[in-house]
């Protein structure tokens, strides 16, 4: 009888199905009333005592591994019952839209980004990129900052390390540098990107934020060429009727500099809360390339000149799609998000 239970164990350890009919044909066989197992328990009854105890516990563990099996199996097959077979994929021909997973949204920093960078693809500038981890050097050694100069100041910067100082860029003007220390003019590029600043986070500030700086390098380029292409860029951007004006600045690296304003498109410059009554919103800073910039990147400054702008992405899309708060644009609330969902 030993030997009997021993390969009936083997049967039951050996038997496979995917098949829920076969797997209850085997159940039956094995744990039905007529069953294999059932006739041993039987046959069992009758066995001499001094075997009884060896063979009993022989018998409860195949008793046990048959149920095992059955219930494993089922499982198995049950977690296949939503699958489809080969040869069992339907209407092929069908339309799928019922099924359709919902559409996300680009994010509004994003779709602006693209429109800047759209705008100044159209005027012949290609996209530069950079490190968002920089040296002193390329954030503000190369672009004029003097070692103790308080523009440093203007930027509160996230250093990493200090001496050699290892940071967190400030603006993307860093990319400009590298732009002109790789290469010749004609330079036309421009840099979107991310960048940092230890400020308090507040309805209108974040210590991260976005940027599109913008350089144009070349032979005998003049003021009048960046006031056109400021002009230009602000009409795309917000429309046609679309004013700017350009207000007297600093930045240490750019001689002369400016503020870029635009008439508030929300009143159209008549003055409102978001203008603060001024009729005008400002946008973007930006001015001549300072010669000492140009010299330091290895430009000849009495052959080329240029011009440099830059603007902060957040700003602008808050213009745009009148959002309010800056820190709407990092929360990734999709109540937020989806309110985009239409834009491209
Ligand atoms: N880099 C400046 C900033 O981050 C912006 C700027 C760029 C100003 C180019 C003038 C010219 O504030």
């Amino acid at each position: 009888m030993k030997e009997k239970i021993n390969e009936v164990i083997a049967q039951v350890e050996a038997f496979s199905s995917r098949a829920a009919s076969e797997i209850e044909d085997f159940r039956i066989r094995m744990l039905g009333k007529k069953g294999v197992v059932t006739m041993l328990m039987e046959e069992f009854r009758e066995a001499a005592p001094e075997v009884k105890r060896e063979l009993g516990q022989k018998l409860n563990e195949l008793k046990n591994k048959a149920l095992e099996r059955v219930n494993e199996l089922k499982a198995a097959a049950g977690s296949d019952a939503g699958a489809v077979k080969i040869g069992d994929v339907g209407d092929m021909t069908r339309p799928g839209g019922g099924t359709a997973e919902p559409m996300g949204s680009r994010h509004p920093i994003s779709l602006v980004r693209n429109q800047i960078v759209d705008i100044f693809d159209r005027l012949g500038y290609t996209v530069a990129d950079g490190p968002e981890i920089e040296d002193d050097h390329h954030v503000f050694t190369a672009l004029n900052f003097a070692p103790e100069h308080p523009a440093r100041d203007m930027q509160d910067t996230f250093f990493i390390e200090k001496n050699p100082d290892v940071l967190l860029r400030t603006h993307t003007s860093s990319i400009q540098v590298r732009v002109m220390e790789s290469g010749q003019p004609p330079i036309r590029v421009i840099c979107p990107g991310r960048v940092f600043r230890n400020e308090a986070i507040s309805y209108r500030a974040h210590c991260i934020f976005h940027q599109v700086e913008g350089l144009y390098i070349d032979e005998s380029v003049s003021f009048a060429d960046l006031k056109q292409t400021l002009l230009h860029f602000a009409r795309e951007m917000f429309g046609e009727t679309t004013q700017i004006r350009l207000r007297p600045s600093y930045f240490p690296f750019t001689e002369p500099s400016a503020e870029m304003d635009v008439s508030c498109n929300l009143c159209g410059g008549k003055g409102c809360p978001v203008c603060k009554g001024t009729g005008w919103l400002e946008i973007m800073g930006c001015g001549m390339v300072d010669p000492n910039v140009l010299e330091a990147c290895g430009i000849d400054s009495k052959r080329y000149s240029g011009f440099a702008f830059g603007m902060g992405v957040e700003r602008i899309a808050m213009l745009k799609y009148g959002v309010g708060d800056l820190r709407l644009y990092f929360e990734n609330d999709v109540r937020f998000l989806h309110q985009f969902d239409a834009a491209i």
